[in-house]
């Protein structure tokens, strides 16, 4: 069955050294606990090889927030999908609508670098999600089914099974408003239909769907609640060790 996972996304925020003590803190809260879910957290390039290690031999897991849509070479300043995975990093985001939206990734590029990340020995969180605009005219449906289709439907069963992904409704990103769990749960049944459709029910089912979008302590329960919620990427409340927590102890 299919894992629940709790992400966080720190963007670009923290020091190393300030990236350190909030690991560190993260590591010492969760030493004696068995969470229910998976703990991730996404942190920046500079900042994977010493969390990874500190955070060996922990339940968190690290992922880096984004890997390069090239295998090597004459790239300047991109970080490749192996040099990810030889800091210890396990998992990569892929596809946050803040790159999409920022950095003009499109629907190719993001294919190529989840082919990388998974040739790579690495799990991609793959992120999709509407606009404020489009939701209100109703087009978010197209909107995803567009983005699974342009960048992850070409993906063999096997490969498509190794990927977990976030759905991040654009306008609940760092806004405080969130999509109610109704409307989540309307989308990741959505996806998972999508999914059942190209690949099967079984891996259907094997997905694991996260939320992502203002999601909190306060309202990570009733999200995580809804049957096709499978967690949650977490980006400003992952910055405070305890409200982290608080969101893993949701489940
Ligand atoms: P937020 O960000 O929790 O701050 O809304 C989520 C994300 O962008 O992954």
């Amino acid at each position: 069955m299919r894992k629940n996972i709790v992400a966080g996304n720190w963007k670009m925020n923290k020091t190393l050294q300030e990236g350190v003590e909030l690991a560190t803190e993260l590591r010492d809260l969760l030493s004696n606990v068995k969470p229910n879910c998976e703990v991730v957290i996404g942190v920046p390039f500079t900042h994977l090889v010493t969390v990874s290690a500190l955070l060996h031999g922990s339940v968190i897991a690290v992922a880096a927030e984004n890997c390069a849509d090239k295998a090597s070479g004459a790239y300047t300043g991109e970080v490749s999908a192996a040099m990810v995975k030889s800091t210890g990093a396990e998992y990569c985001i892929i596809g946050h609508s803040e790159r999409r939206l920022y950095y003009g990734e499109t629907y190719a590029i993001l294919k190529e670098k989840t082919l990388l990340a998974l040739n790579n020995g690495l799990k991609p969180i793959f992120c999709i999600g509407e606009l404020k605009e489009e939701r209100e005219a109703g087009c978010q449906n197209d909107v995803v089914k567009a983005q699974l289709e342009g960048s992850l439907f070409n993906l063999t069963e096997d490969e498509f099974t190794q990927i977990a992904l976030a759905y991040e409704p654009v306008w609940a990103i760092g806004t405080g408003l969130t999509a109610t769990s109704d409307q989540a749960q309307a989308m990741h049944a959505f996806i998972r239909q999508l999914i059942a459709e190209k690949y099967g029910q079984p891996t259907a089912d094997n997905t694991s769907i996260l939320y992502g979008g203002s999601c909190n302590a306060g309202n990570a329960k009733e999200l995580f609640s809804k049957p096709d919620v499978d967690g949650g990427l977490i980006g400003g409340a992952s910055l405070k060790s305890q409200e982290f927590k608080a969101i893993i102890d949701a489940f």
